[in-house]
Order: C-alpha cells, then sequence, then structure tokens
C-alpha cells in the first residue's frame, strides 16, 4: 500500500482515503513518488494503462474507465497573427468524457474506491468535478453523494443529475462544508474525492505525460493552467518532476497559473512574496469554476511554483470574454470562461516578456463551453433573422 505524504514537513503517513491531510500541517497529503522502474506501455489503448506504471494503482480495471484522456495537442495557427503571439498548442481537455479535465483525476480515484472496496464516493463541486464523479460512480456500479453550493445553476444541477447521484444543494460556507464533508465521509464510508484528492492528483499528471509524448518526447517550455483548489496544477507539474526523475527530461517547463482578477487569493499572495495565502473576500468572476476564495491546494501551489520558478497571474473578465470569443472563432474550440484564461494569460504576458521563437507553449483547456452557457450574453453573438422569401436577399448582403 503507498505511502501519503506531506511537502511541508516531509513526514510519511498510511493511507487514510477518509482524510488524507497532515495531522500536524493540516494540508493536503499527495502520494509519495516512488522510486520503482516505470515506462509507457505504448502498446495499449487506454491512457490509464499507457502511464499505469506511473500511477498509485496495483492494477487498471479497464471496465471502470470513459476513455478519458488521448485529448488534442493543437496547434493555434489563426491566433499566431495576434500582436506578439509566440508559437502555441492547446490541449484541448473538453473533449473528455464528461467534458472537462476532471475525468482524468476521478478515473484513479474510482480505480482506487473500487480496489478498496468503498460501495459509496462522493465529491463537493459548483460544477464540473460533481459530473464527473457522478457519471464514474455510475460506470463503476457505485452509489455517489454530490454537494452542490445552494445557488448552482439548474444548468449544472442537470449535467451531474442526470447520472443519478444522491444530489444534495447545501446552505451554508463551502469551506466549512469542505472539511465537514470528511467528517460525514469517515461515519458513514463515502470517499469524498474532492478536488485535492491525493489520487484525483495522480490522475491529472497524465495530461502532462501526454503533452511530452505529443511533443517528441519532449518537454514545452510553458505551460498554462487556470488554477482554482490547486490540485489540477500540482498534478500537470507533478507529471514534470517524474519525467525529470526519470531522466526523460533536463528542465521542467516554466509553469504558469492563471486566475481570475476576481478570484485570485494565490497570485496576491505569491506576488506579495508569502508563503500562505488569505482567504480572498468577496469573490466576484465570471470565471465561475475556478471562483475558489479559499483553495485548499493553494499553499502547495505557492511552494512548488516558487521552487520551480513558476508564475501566477490575474486576468479580468473583459480580458477572459474577449479570449474565449477568440479561441471559438479563431480556432473552433469552445471552451467555458475558466479555461479561457490561460489564452487572456498568455495575451497579457506576450505584451510583458519576449518568447523565444523555439519557445512551445501550452494551454491547457480544461472545460467546455457547452456547461456555461448561461454566461454567454447574446450580445456577443451575432445573429441575424430573415423570412423565407427574404433569405437569399439578406444572406447576399451579409456575405458581401
Ligand atoms: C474548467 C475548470 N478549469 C480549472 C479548474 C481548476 O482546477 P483546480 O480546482 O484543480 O485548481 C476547475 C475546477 O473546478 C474547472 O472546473
Ligand atoms: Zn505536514
Amino acid at each position: 500500500m503507498e505511502k501519503l505524504e506531506c511537502v511541508f514537513c516531509a513526514k510519511s503517513f498510511p493511507l487514510d482515503i477518509f482524510f488524507p491531510f497532515c495531522p500536524e500541517c493540516g494540508e493536503p497529503l499527495l502520494v509519495s513518488r516512488t522510486k520503482k522502474q516505470r515506462s509507457f506501455r505504448t502498446d495499449k489503448k487506454l491512457a490509464v494503462e499507457i502511464f499505469g506504471d506511473f500511477l498509485p494503482l496495483e492494477r487498471i480495471e479497464p471496465g471502470l474507465t470513459l476513455g478519458e484522456g488521448d485529448t488534442p495537442l493543437l496547434e493555434l495557427g489563426r491566433l499566431a497573427s495576434l500582436d506578439k503571439m509566440p508559437f502555441t498548442l492547446t490541449k484541448n481537455e473538453t473533449v473528455n468524457p464528461t467534458s472537462s479535465f476532471k475525468d482524468r483525476g476521478s478515473v484513479v480515484a474510482v480505480q482506487k474506491a473500487v480496489s478498496l472496496g468503498i460501495k459509496t464516493i462522493g465529491t463537493i463541486s459548483t460544477g464540473n468535478m460533481a459530473g464527473s464523479t457522478a457519471a464514474y460512480a455510475a460506470k463503476a456500479g457505485l452509489k455517489s453523494v454530490i454537494l452542490v453550493k445552494e445557488d448552482t445553476t439548474k444548468e449544472k444541477i442537470l449535467a451531474a443529475g442526470i447520472y443519478g447521484p444522491i444530489l444534495v444543494k447545501v446552505k451554508g460556507d463551502y469551506g466549512r462544508l469542505f472539511r465537514k464533508s470528511f467528517e460525514i465521509g469517515r461515519r458513514h464510508g463515502i470517499y469524498f474525492m474532492n478536488s485535492v484528492d491525493p489520487f484525483r492528483i495522480e490522475g491529472y499528471k497524465v495530461t502532462g505525460y501526454e503533452i511530452f509524448l505529443q511533443l517528441g518526447a519532449r518537454s514545452p517550455e510553458y505551460v498554462f493552467a487556470p488554477v482554482s483548489a490547486g490540485g489540477h496544477l500540482i498534478g500537470l507539474m507533478r507529471a514534470f518532476l517524474d519525467l525529470r526523475d526519470e531522466g526523460l527530461i533536463r528542465k521542467i517547463p516554466v509553469f504558469v497559473g492563471v486566475q481570475a482578477k476576481g478570484c485570485s487569493p494565490l497570485v496576491r499572495a505569491f506576488s506579495s512574496g508569502k508563503t500562505s495565502f488569505t482567504r480572498f473576500s468577496n469573490p466576484r468572476t465570471i470565471a465561475h469554476a475556478i471562483s475558489n476564495p479559499n483553495p485548499p491546494g493553494g499553499n502547495i501551489v505557492l511552494k512548488m511554483l516558487r521552487e520551480n520558478k513558476g508564475m501566477l497571474i490575474a486576468v479580468s473578465d473583459a480580458e477572459i470574454i474577449k479570449a474565449q470569443k477568440l479561441l471559438a472563432e479563431r480556432e473552433g474550440i469552445f471552451c467555458d470562461p475558466a479555461s479561457a484564461t490561460v489564452l487572456a494569460g498568455l495575451c497579457q504576458l506576450a505584451q510583458k516578456t519576449s518568447f523565444k521563437p523555439r519557445d512551445r507553449i501550452v494551454l491547457v483547456i480544461t472545460g467546455s463551453g457547452l456547461k456555461t452557457i448561461e454566461d454567454l450574453d447574446i450580445a456577443r453573438i451575432d445573429y441575424h433573422e430573415a423570412a423565407i422569401d427574404g433569405l437569399e436577399k439578406m444572406l447576399d448582403s451579409v456575405l458581401r
């Protein structure tokens, strides 16, 4: 059985699936990095099998996957004409089974749950993680308990509720609910695979390995990812640390974490040189999926970024909205506002930094825009109206 470790006090602990936090520092525990011999099984089809040696699972059960991963790495050819735009690729995670990167984490955590004989899993989410966890529970024949915020929109309730979980809208502070879920989980045998669950984080590593292979067994120079609770960025960075440990790369990429200005507790702490963040009051942004004012993995993100010469930047809602439209109109990728932060962040950084012509920049597009349709202002979409008889004339005038 693997051990979990605290990156702050360096102590290791046996696995406690119901409360993976350091008893001394209170910070999330991560799976200890192993020294075992590892290789990519490129003869396999499923992403979790190809990269299985790097995951903390004794065996992979193919029946528990929904075919997540193996997402495209696409060149942003038509955006290259933007002012000072460097050579950029997107890792398009919106094409995962439930339309976000969360599936990469859910598949690993669910494999773990089944191997431990757990019958009920759960999560707390404002959107993407709710649907993802409920879908993987459905596939595995497990019960799931999905706790959402009181103000969660109908669109998001439906996107998770369709998988048949026990879905509860909970009144009260989200941070308190996060802690409470673990108490309830222990008492009722529910494995709450929340945002910084150690196995979920391990699953996010697979995105990093795929990027490495898709670039021809090379590391990109920069990786941009939106940051909320921190789990995703921690996983991505651990992937490249693994690759460095294996001697496959010499340098890990510069990681650029992007937050929305209206909820940027980590950017604030990082730019003032602090090692821990303080809760962000009155979060307000269109990027709802990343508006966690009290991110549980925040201090680990700050530590890892500092140790690996990373960056954290904040972008405004206006920059986010512009980037979301640009990605759709110029590249055919419809992402949610949280994902659009990465392009907004790159545009901002490109004005201040001179990237080298040979730099390979990867933007991780984390979630589909189809789940956040209600954030699209109708005024941002051009459309016309016509009667059948007047249609041709109308088209003539707009096509000209
Ligand atoms: C679309 C999207 N992008 C990014 C994130 C941020 O991931 P994390 O909370 O692991 O930092 C989330 C989290 O819910 C998300 O839904
Ligand atoms: Zn500790």
